[in-house]
């Protein structure tokens, strides 16, 4: 897939949801994480990161968003469920972002949104967990960039196998816990 992407959380507190991020993060092929002011309590990823994914790839964990320094041309994405936020379906995602996902109490904070140059929400009834809204974010960029072919007018699969380019050879079995 062209571009690159990171994915991390402002203020994010439980270290389930931060393992379940970075797990969810390295299986779609993140580049980077982040963590923008975390609780404490959120660094004992080792509890739940089943994948040991934080070997995988880099997590930044910067103590506030001053601290955050973000690669050169790579667009922050906040995703909040706010009434002038993007529908996910309906946003193109940059080649290059970072996506920024709020905290499991409250919101994204009024100063990181205004550091964003695009605000999407998933049209949901209300909010969905955090590790939930990254894969969801994670699983919309993927389909949307990725090269599938096109989904066919009556149910199933494309006509035949050759017209079905997954991501990157072929698909792998899932990860032992
Ligand atoms: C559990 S939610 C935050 C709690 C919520 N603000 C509340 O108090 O009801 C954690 C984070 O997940 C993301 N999130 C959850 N549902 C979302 C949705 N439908 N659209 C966009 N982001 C969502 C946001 O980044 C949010 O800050």
């Amino acid at each position: 897939m062209r571009g690159y992407f990171g994915v991390g959380a402002e203020r994010i507190s439980k270290p389930l949801n931060l393992g379940a991020v970075l797990r969810t993060g390295h299986a779609f092929g993140a580049s980077f994480a982040f963590t923008i002011a975390a609780h404490h309590k959120a660094q004992l990823i080792h509890l739940s990161d089943t994948a040991k994914s934080a070997l995988h790839i880099p997590l930044y964990e910067w103590a506030g968003l001053e601290e955050m320094k973000l690669p050169r041309g790579c667009a922050l994405v906040g995703v909040e469920l706010d009434p002038v936020a993007i529908d996910l379906p309906s946003f193109r995602h940059p080649l290059n972002a970072a996506y920024l996902f709020g905290p499991e109490k409250g919101d994204l904070s009024p100063e990181s949104k205004a550091l964003c140059t695009h605000l999407v929400k998933i049209p949901t009834r209300f909010c969905v967990n955090l590790s939930v809204a990254a894969a969801i974010v994670m699983y919309d960029r993927m389909i949307s960039m990725g090269r599938f072919a096109d989904r066919p007018v009556r149910t199933g699969g494309p006509p035949s196998e050759k017209d079905w380019a997954p991501l990157s050879g072929r698909p792998r079995l899932c990860e032992k816990n």
